[in-house]
């Protein structure tokens, strides 16, 4: 069961109450003497959270520090919500309300936020000690949450744990035909158009890349299209949303060892699902800007007819890649799926991608790294995202200086760099691809954690979509 926010008039009466409030009125009305001394020791002490109990009745404050900057305080709230998801559910508590009480108005839908994402739980498999969460019910008054605030949230969050179900969700489930399955089902859902296209058509194309990795299954590739266009779009030209939809990557030939890096490979297709999540999350909320979706979709293994290192692959913009490394995969669709892009002469495009672990190893799970040929003033859009969201992003230098070490000497390139600056050599790769404005999202470290990160949760964390949502919205 997940955590359901309704609305509900008088919120008082719960017997689990939750109330943010700002330090200065921490203690005003809530609590007896005593607690309230007890309370303001806890704030002193930086503790996010007091509880308080008598007759059956039990106050969670949660103690915002309103001199924080406005996007930490939102950040606090959330990761406050958590604490409490925890404390609730440990007291197999089923119900709770919630009262803002603070100055910041944002602070009850960061609650929310942060309680709904901290209740995700991927129980499809388990079919013994089953602990679903007890709490289940979060009950908000209008001035808390508003009616559009509280619709929001649903979408939002709803979104997020649809992109961290499909990544979850391993091989023996979601093959690359499944995911298109489930995109046109929630394609039907949300209100976006869905087209898929099959080995046959791909062919067609001279996906190279996705043909050449597709090589090594026993499966047929997707190429995938999502599109949203309302009617009264404020862009002539789409945003288009590219998202690496490996569904499982063994490394192919080039193969990986088990522990540590192939036993989490059914991530490998968190872009896809980012975009996935987003494109859901728009047509949903109405969201009055065009956005395209592209996935292409295949695993990647050793099979009797694999790709091997030494192979020189025409990719459908005509570029020929030496394969050195059939690990390096997600580069060789991506790159079909940038060349796709060009038809519809996009105004900008944005892929998300599990693309390298030295991503990963220079930033680790907290953050994005991002590189790209977009504006500056796109990108600092996209900065004030990362913001409001809280979902980190860095950005790494994609200069010219870079070519070189993908230049390939009998191809036009070679889709591995040297042993440096492994992140960023799959950014120029990618770039060889584009020809419009265009920013390329590494979460290859922040899609999918070994242990839990608060609201984030243990393994997918969903990331990107609440960034994108966010993006398009102040597009
Ligand atoms: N899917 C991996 C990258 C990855 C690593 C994702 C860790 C999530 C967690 C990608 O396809 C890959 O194997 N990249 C190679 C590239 C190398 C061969 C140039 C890598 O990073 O080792
Ligand atoms: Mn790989
Ligand atoms: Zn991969």
């Amino acid at each position: 069961m997940s955590l359901k926010v309704q609305s509900q008039k008088n919120t008082t009466a719960a017997s689990h109450r939750i109330i943010i409030c700002d330090k200065a009125s921490a203690y005003a009305g809530f609590l007896s003497k005593e607690d309230a001394a007890q309370a303001k020791a806890a704030f002193d002490a930086k503790q996010p959270s007091y509880q308080s109990y008598s007759g059956g009745k039990s106050v969670t404050l949660i103690m915002v520090d309103n001199t924080r900057e406005a996007f930490k305080l939102k950040e606090d709230t959330r990761r406050a919500a958590y604490g409490v998801v925890k404390f609730l559910n440990g007291q197999k508590v089923g119900e709770a309300s919630l009262e803002n009480a603070a100055a910041n108005k944002e602070l009850g839908f960061a609650f929310a936020e942060g309680a709904v994402l901290s209740s995700y739980q991927f129980l499809k498999y388990k079919t013994k000690d089953v602990k679903p969460n007890t709490l289940v019910k979060l009950l908000v008054n209008e001035n808390s949450l508003s009616k559009k605030e509280l619709e929001e949230l649903e979408i939002i969050t709803k979104a997020n744990l649809i992109a961290r179900d499909l990544i979850n969700e391993p091989l023996s489930y979601l093959t690359a035909e499944q995911l298109s399955k489930e995109i046109v089902k929630l394609g039907k859902d949300a209100g976006f158009k869905v087209e898929v296209f099959n080995k046959k058509k791909i062919e067609s194309l001279k996906m190279g890349g996705l043909l050449a990795v597709n090589r090594g299954s026993q499966r047929p590739p997707t190429f995938n299209i999502l599109e949203y266009k309302p009617s009264k779009a404020k862009n002539k030209k789409p945003l288009i949303l590219v998202g690496k939809g490996v569904v499982y990557d063994t490394g192919g030939l080039s193969l990986k060892p088990t522990p540590n890096s192939m036993d989490m490979m059914k991530c490998d297709m968190g872009g896809a699902a980012t975009v996935i999540g987003t494109m859901y999350a728009i047509a949903r909320l109405k969201l009055p800007i065009h956005v395209v979706g592209l996935i292409p979709a295949t695993d990647n293994r050793p099979g009797e007819d694999a790709y091997v290192p030494g192979d020189v692959v025409t990719m459908m913009n005509g570029l020929n890649v030496e394969v050195l490394n059939t690990d390096a995969e997600g580069r060789m669709i991506l790159g079909d799926a940038l060349a796709y892009a060009d038809k519809y002469k996009p105004e900008l495009v944005f892929d998300f991608a599990t693309l390298t672990g030295a991503a990963k190893a220079a930033i680790s799970g907290l953050a994005t790294a991002y590189m790209g040929t977009a504006s500056e003033a796109v990108k600092s859009k996209v900065e004030a995202s990362s913001k409001n969201t809280h979902e980190r992003l860095v950005e790494f230098p994609l200069w010219e200086e870079f070519a070189p070490m993908i230049k390939s000497d009998v191809a036009d390139i070679k889709n591995v760099g040297g042993p440096e600056a492994g992140a960023i050599t799959a950014g120029k790769f990618l770039e060889c691809f584009t020809t419009y404005p265009w920013l390329h999202f590494d979460i290859a470290g922040s899609a999918y954690l070994m242990g839990e990160d608060n609201y984030r949760g243990k393994y997918a964390t969903g990331v990107g979509v609440r960034l994108m949502v966010d993006f398009i919205k102040n597009y």
